[in-house]
């Protein structure tokens, strides 16, 4: 791929070059062209423009280079001609690599990789002062044993947190015996302390309406999916609200709730949660607490999934790990097989949904298959009546009353502290009775 700079009026985007690596033994879920394929959509989300790749196979990375002294010159001689402003590497490198990889490249050639570039869309994304302090603090924290030669990373290019972000080397003054590398360090120790103490505060004002919320006892419906699969534009079907669609990588970062009415009258909350990826950190999927508590407590989960994308089964997959890190995959799940307005070959479909189980076939964009999803959520959440026996303590009153008003009560026993319940509660509610089954 060789695209070599041209004059232009407009603000030349910045040139990006990807490097790939396929080390064996390793259990990637995308193989190395189409993870290098996504990455290059991540580039383009962030706003840079692609202008060539190279890749290599390797039993194990190099330890100080990542990649080989050949390959290394292959992409410095590439990145002149090219006239490159970013290698972006496909895999997390070690601060070690990133040190020596700066050495050897131009100074006027920056290198990042796939979680920097991912840390940097999610500052141009985030829209809620607390999705702004979690990635700041998530690349403060990713910067930290990485801090080198100053920090300018893409700060040019981000609309909103990443700007704010950028630029840590050079901050602070020289305390007597102290390298500028040390005072940096010093600086970025304080605003990652700062930074907590913030999150922490707007997480205890979210924590009571959270309660709040729990005491009105609608059942919550988090949707979850790969970046891009639909899951704004699916709440916007739903809810005829107008949450922000883009065909970007990870448009949403922050959690938005909207209310639904079931068929049959019941209420429910909708939840569109960040967008899974590959190769995301478990370190930067920690980072969005917020969502990943809306996951976590959720009484359903949608699974958005892109039928139509070549790699629909891999991405599956990377939700289904990203839910078990998260302790999220006991929770009840429908899957949502989008997109399909878009597709033409409904043998190939229906094979596909038959590979998947509880799933329904929408198209969030025209509105099919919405009555079919919202009846399967509604049976999930008030008709699949399950059996249980539990003795609830007397203080316990919110747990009985419960009981009475949504489950079917077949026997009660009053004892000296405990009444005993037998009955059918909706599956939902089963982890609330947990402790006293
Ligand atoms: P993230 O914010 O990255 O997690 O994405 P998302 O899952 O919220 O996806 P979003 O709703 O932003 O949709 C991504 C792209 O897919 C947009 O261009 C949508 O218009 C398009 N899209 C979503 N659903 C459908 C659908 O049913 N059919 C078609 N043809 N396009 C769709």
């Amino acid at each position: 791929m060789v695209n070599k700079k041209t004059e232009s009026t407009v603000l030349p985007r910045e040139r990006a070059f990807l490097v790939g690596v396929e080390i064996r033994q390793d259990d990637n879920l995308l193989g190395l062209d189409d993870s290098l394929q996504e990455l290059g959509l991540l580039a383009n989300t962030a706003g840079l423009e692609v202008v060539g790749q190279s890749t290599q196979r390797l039993n194990t990375p190099y330890p100080k280079t990542f990649i080989g002294p050949g390959k290394i010159e292959e992409i410095q001689v590439l990145a002149s001609e090219l006239f490159v402003d970013v290698l972006i590497f496909d895999e997390e490198l070690s601060p070690r690599h990133l040190r020596e990889l700066e050495n050897i490249f131009e100074e006027t050639i920056r290198i990042i990789d796939r979680t920097a570039l991912i840390l940097d869309i999610f500052a141009q994304h985030a829209n809620t002062s607390e999705g702004a302090l979690q990635v700041e603090l998530a690349q403060y924290e990713y910067r930290l044993p990485r801090l080198t030669r100053a920090w300018t990373h893409l700060a040019r290019q981000a609309g909103g947190g990443g700007g704010r972000a950028g630029g840590v080397g050079g901050v602070g003054l020289r305390g007597p015996g102290e390298t500028q590398l040390e005072v940096d360090r010093r600086d970025v120790r304080k605003k990652i302390s700062n930074l907590k103490n913030q999150l922490e505060k707007v997480r205890t004002h979210r924590q009571h309406y959270r309660t709040r919320r729990k005491r009105s006892r609608i059942p919550v419906i988090a949707l979850v999916g790969y970046t891009n699969a639909g899951k704004s534009t699916l709440i916007n079907q739903l809810a005829g609200s107008n949450v922000y669609v883009a065909d970007q990588l990870f448009a949403t970062l922050d959690p938005t709730t909207r209310r639904v009415e079931l068929p049959g009258g019941q209420l429910a909350l909708f939840t569109d949660t960040v967008g899974f990826i590959q190769k995301l950190p478990t370190s930067l999927v920690a980072a969005f607490r917020a969502t990943l508590e809306e996951i976590a407590e959720a009484d359903l989960l949608v699974h958005v999934v892109d039928i139509t994308h070549p790699n629909a089964k891999a991405q599956a997959h990377a939700v289904h790990q990203t839910l078990v890190e998260i302790r999220a995959d006991h929770i009840p799940m429908l899957v949502a097989m989008n997109k399909i307005d878009l597709l033409n070959d409904s043998i190939r479909a229906r094979q596909t949904l038959d590979s998947f189980p509880n799933s329904v076939a929408i198209s969030a964009l025209t509105g099919e298959g919405m009555i079919d999803l919202l009846l399967a959520a509604k049976e999930f959440l008030f008709e699949n009546l399950q059996q249980i026996v539990v003795r609830l303590p007397y203080e316990e009153g919110g747990l009985i009353a419960l009981f009475h008003e949504q489950g079917q009560v077949e026997r009660v026993e009053h004892g000296q502290k405990e009444v005993l319940i037998q009955g059918r509660i909706p599956g939902r509610l089963v982890a609330s009775f947990q402790p006293y089954l």
